[in-house]
């Protein structure tokens, strides 16, 4: 189960992001960077996760014209990553070209609705009539066809995509939290025992391992919940 929960290293050093991967001990096997470690310690700092036997999920979130995006995968996919993500909302075309841009064996994954799109953001703000639910079915439909190998969704929408799409289409969920844990900004939440039983893929927590006094306990309860939704 260990390989299938993604610890999100939400911090801004080196030193900060190397200490919380000695504390997390050997059940740890898959980190995600995201802007935040990435903007600050740079293209490198992958290639030293990658040495330290880990897998790894730049979350980048890459959004811009078909050229553009499909440039910018490549180079990030040259830096071994095993998990790369860009915005289904570029279109078809840009998350075509960037498929076909892969230069590793990495996974593509597209953002369908970030968590914090609610109905009205999403009706009134962006101007994307019907459900959040319908918006992230059309969004990973277009990432089939464009031959991603999945997306990122909440866990509460993991049934549909998988009915809809296959259970091959792989599905990403942040919004984890255990039983009794602080929700924080996360909307609609699932407990990981509850995300492996419903079919989820990959699990993506932050806060509820990296915030907590005793992070390699955290992890090792949380992988424990899993094993205990695939029965
Ligand atoms: O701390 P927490 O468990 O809420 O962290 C979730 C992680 O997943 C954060 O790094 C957040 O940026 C990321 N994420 C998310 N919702 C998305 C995409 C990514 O929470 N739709």
């Amino acid at each position: 189960m260990n390989n299938r929960l993604i610890v999100a290293l939400d911090l801004n050093s080196k030193a900060e992001a190397l200490q919380a991967v000695k504390e997390l001990g050997p059940k740890l096997s898959f980190v995600k960077v995201g802007m935040e470690l990435f903007y600050s310690t740079g293209p490198d700092f992958i290639a030293s996760l990658k040495d330290l036997g880990l897998k790894v999920f730049l979350d980048l979130k890459v959004h811009d014209i078909p050229n553009t995006a499909k440039r910018a995968i490549a180079v990030l996919s040259r830096l071994g990553c095993d998990m790369l993500n860009l915005h289904c909302s570029g279109g078809l075309t840009m998350m075509r070209q960037a498929s076909e841009a892969l230069e590793a064996d990495t996974l593509l994954i597209g953002v369908t609705q970030l968590t914090s799109t609610d109905q009205e953001v999403l009706n009134k703000q962006l101007g994307i009539p019907g459900t959040v639910e319908d918006s992230v079915l059309n969004y990973a439909s277009l990432a089939k066809e464009a031959g991603l190998a999945g997306v990122v969704c909440s866990p509460h929408e993991v049934v549909r995509l998988k009915k809809e799409l296959g259970p091959e289409f792989i599905t990403v969920t942040p919004g984890v939290r255990p039983a009794g844990n602080d929700i924080q900004d996360q909307k609609r939440v699932m407990t990981p025992r509850e995300a492996i039983a419903i079919g989820s893929d990959y699990l993506v927590v932050g806060r509820p391992i990296i915030g907590s006094e005793d992070r390699r306990g955290a992890l090792e309860k949380i992988i424990e919940d899993m094993e205990a939704g695939k029965r």
